[in-house]
């Protein structure tokens, strides 16, 4: 297989963050932010404009969009992606009124996560997700499509494969430029990845569109991008320090560490664009801010030496 350069999106200050009970303040936040994009960093997820109901720590998403450092960048850094996760068209508008460039829809691939994590149906949705393409992009924006539960739903077991294709292939047609594959509760194992990725590309999905979110419950994270790798998928998600979980998703742990997989990368001179010992002390940085152990096993061991 051909050894090609990765790009990672930093998920770290939405998915990262968004599952911590204390409430963390928006300066620190924005340091975050920032020291992300100084350790080279070319897509970083910003926050999101969701029910401040479901998750209140990011409800501050108004002050993070309008920080004169990020409206710097969305005025000034045209190579840097700063995307912002969106339920529902409301959402978009508030993106919109702050200058963002792009944002992410999501969707689960089952019907209980997606009933408990934004209230409606799959069908729902996919519909609810289309009318922020539709709107978005004649805007000018880009708009990335993420499905949870890839593997399996918290409340409803195993995902058959189907039910992820149906739901890839619709945020394709409504025109999202890449779809990024949830494991949203962190189960599912190489063998998993073969098997589901297969399935896509058997039905005429290509690798090209697709990016790897895993979160790393069991472990298997790393080695699932790395399966996922071989077969041609070259964006993966990830959270510095491994942060991460969905508090509608229980038990769920962080996102695999972006130290972790920038350090996989690397390893086999595959280019990431990340200066991986600025990205340990950012993780490092924002585990004794937010008073919990360092989720980064690369991280940690490069701190430590
Ligand atoms: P709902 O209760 O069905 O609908 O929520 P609603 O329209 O009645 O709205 C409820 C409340 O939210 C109302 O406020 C609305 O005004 C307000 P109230 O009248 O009760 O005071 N509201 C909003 N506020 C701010 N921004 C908005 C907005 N829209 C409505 N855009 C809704 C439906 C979708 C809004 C809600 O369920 C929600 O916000 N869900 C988001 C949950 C979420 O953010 N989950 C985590 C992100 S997904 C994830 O982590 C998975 C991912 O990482 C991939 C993976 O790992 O699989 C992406
Ligand atoms: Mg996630």
């Amino acid at each position: 297989f051909m050894m090609a350069a990765v790009h990672i999106v930093e998920v770290g200050p939405r998915d990262g963050l968004q599952n911590i009970r204390t409430s963390i303040p928006t300066p620190v936040k924005l340091g975050l932010i920032a020291k992300l994009r100084d350790a080279g960093l070319k897509s970083i997820e910003l926050t999101s404009v969701v029910s401040p109901k479901a998750i209140p720590q990011l409800q501050d998403c108004q002050q993070i969009m309008s920080s004169p450092m990020v409206q710097e960048w969305l005025q000034k850094e045209s190579q840097l992606r700063l995307p912002v996760l969106v339920p529902n068209t409301r959402g978009l508008q508030v993106a919109l009124d702050h200058g963002v460039r792009e944002v992410a829809v999501f969707v689960s691939a089952t019907e209980s996560f997606s009933k408990a994590n934004i209230n409606c149906s799959v069908d729902e949705g996919l519909r609810r997700a289309s009318a922020i393409a539709s709107a978005a992009k004649s805007q000018g924006l880009a708009v990335r499509g993420y499905v949870s539960c890839i593997f399996a739903d918290p409340y409803s077991g195993a995902t058959p494969p189907e039910v992820v294709y149906n739901v890839v292939s619709r945020l394709i047609e409504m025109g999202c430029y890449q779809i990024s594959l949830g494991d949203t509760l962190g189960v599912g194992a190489p063998a998993q990845v073969t098997k589901l990725l297969d399935y896509l590309f058997s039905r005429g999905v290509e690798p090209s569109i697709l990016a790897g979110h895993f979160h790393d419950t069991y472990g298997q994270a790393l080695a699932n991008i790395w399966e996922a790798y071989r077969r041609g998928i070259r964006t993966f998600d990830s959270s510095v320090g491994g942060l991460g979980g969905c508090p509608f998703a229980p038990g769920a742990k962080g996102n695999v560490a972006t130290e972790d997989v920038v350090y996989l990368f690397q390893q086999a001179g595959i280019e990431t664009g990340v200066d991986l010992k600025r990205l340990a002390e950012v993780g490092s940085w924002i585990s004794h801010h937010l008073n919990q152990a360092n989720g980064s096993r690369a991280g940690s061991a490069l701190i430590a030496k």
